[in-house]
């Protein structure tokens, strides 16, 4: 959506006649099916377009002389048509990634996993077109002389494109979109989190608890990691640390740093690790890493218990006890020599609290359990619920969604936020010992 506004501002003089544009160019796609017109050729599918919009239009549109009209009919239809099959992919908010081999081929990656799209582009030529019409709103080329372009596009999505003779099968295209930057109001306003939950996880972070997201892929760890981010005070200062830059943090003082992947010749990568290395010398207030994945583990546990509290990653785990055996086997791929019982007591030192995402049938994405970590040094790992989902009760109607069950906050946890300054929301208070800040 964005991208494809983007490029309609970008070819054209911005007027205030964009609303328009966006608004009747989002109810032409919803009257047409862009993937059965793909199958017509360019002038009968503009004509096609243009008949439908100018019906939508005699309806609803606003009073306007019929040369407005024509040229805003014209606007509408040369934007639908700029990118072919792409735009009705763009506008499907699922896809998080486009995947373009060669113009017969087009797949998309929804929900994590990857379809192959039924209609494809009508030539070689047209895909051509399409590249170019993407790589200029950059300002970029792709030709011979540089057959291969990365960029990154003023609305944020990632465009790497490569071309024939190094890409053997045709022009090969990759559109990386990122999550939207939910805030934690929105993932309270869709049932992720419930308010209670919110207000503590806000809490934990000010009061720089280190956060452990997990979850399988595509549950929403990056949005949530995001969000959480969020909640970061102002002033302090943050080193965001990513494969693809993918947070989007509204502080005033972040640094973000990407991590890169060797060149042809196997040389330049820098690695997460790396990042995290180097991020130690930047004099962070927090350090956020975007996933653990392998050998920046055990720095990022090193970081979280020395001078940096208060840091955030996420890791890839079904539950929240199983994340802190992850994170136990990554951080052992750095040093092999390095015995279980000092990794576990890095892990208990660091960890404070893991949420735990699930992915619903429905494509909803929800917290479902929080656990607190209370296991300490060179102990097994003992965690503790703060927060679990109670299933709709017996006789509900069917899809009425489980609810958040709140427990009360193990002991040290409620005098660490205390001692902050922090109140604990009244779900989690025991009764017997109200909280309440000490004078
Ligand atoms: N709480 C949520 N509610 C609805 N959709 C979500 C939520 N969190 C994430 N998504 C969507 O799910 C997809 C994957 O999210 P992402 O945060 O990248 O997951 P992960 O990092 O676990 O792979 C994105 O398209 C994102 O917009
Ligand atoms: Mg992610």
């Amino acid at each position: 959506m964005a991208l494809r506004d983007r490029l309609s501002t970008d070819s054209r003089s911005v007027d205030d006649s964009d609303d328009l544009v966006t608004k009747f160019k989002a109810r032409l796609l919803e009257e047409v099916d862009l993937e059965e017109v793909t199958d017509l050729d360019l002038p009968k599918r503009r004509a096609r377009l243009e008949r439908v919009l100018a019906r939508v239009l005699s309806f609803e549109g606003p009073v306007m002389s019929s040369r407005e009209r024509g040229r805003l009919i014209q606007r509408i239809v040369d934007d639908t048509v700029g990118l072919g099959v792409l735009e009705g992919l763009l506008a499907d908010e699922t896809v998080t990634e486009i995947m373009v081999n060669g113009y017969r081929d087009v797949f998309v990656e929804r929900r994590g996993r990857i379809e192959r799209v039924p209609t494809a582009f009508a030539s070689e030529a047209q895909l051509y077109q399409t590249i170019d019409r993407i790589v200029s709103s950059v300002n970029r080329r792709v030709d011979e002389s540089s057959p291969m372009v990365d960029a990154r596009l003023a609305t944020g999505e990632r465009v790497n494109v490569i071309i024939p003779p190094l890409a053997m099968d045709g022009p090969t295209l990759t559109i990386r979109r990122f999550p939207q930057p939910f805030r934690m109001g929105d993932l309270v306003a869709r049932g992720t989190i419930d308010e209670p939950l919110a207000l503590l996880l806000a809490a934990m972070v000010r009061a720089r608890c280190n956060v452990l997201v997990s979850g399988g892929t595509g549950s929403g760890k990056t949005t949530f990691l995001n969000a959480l981010s969020g909640m970061i005070p102002d002033g302090e200062r943050i080193v965001t640390i990513e494969d693809a830059a993918e947070l989007s943090l509204q502080q005033p003082h972040v640094v973000r740093l990407e991590s890169r992947p060797a060149n042809v010749e196997g040389q330049g990568a820098v690695t997460i690790r790396d990042l995290v290395r180097n991020s130690l010398r930047m004099r962070p207030d927090r350090i956020v890493v975007g996933e653990v994945r392998g050998g920046e583990t055990l720095d990022m546990l090193q970081a979280m218990n020395t001078g940096h509290e208060g840091s955030l990653t996420t890791v890839h785990a079904n539950g929240a006890a199983e994340a802190l055996g992850r994170l136990e086997t990554l951080a052992s791929m750095t040093d092999l020599a390095l015995p279980v019982e000092t990794l576990r007591d890095q892990i208990n030192g660091a960890i404070d609290v893991v949420v735990q995402l699930e992915r619903g049938a429905d494509g909803s994405r929800r917290v479902s359990e929080v656990h607190a970590v209370t296991s300490s040094r060179r102990e097994a790992f003992r965690t503790e619920a703060l927060t679990e989902l109670a299933p709709a009760p017996f006789g509900a109607p069917a899809g009425t969604p489980p609810t958040f069950r709140h427990l009360v906050l193990p002991g040290t946890l409620r005098d660490r936020l205390l001692r902050a300054g922090e109140a604990v929301p009244q779900q989690f208070a025991d009764a017997a010992r109200p909280s309440e800040v000490p004078r």
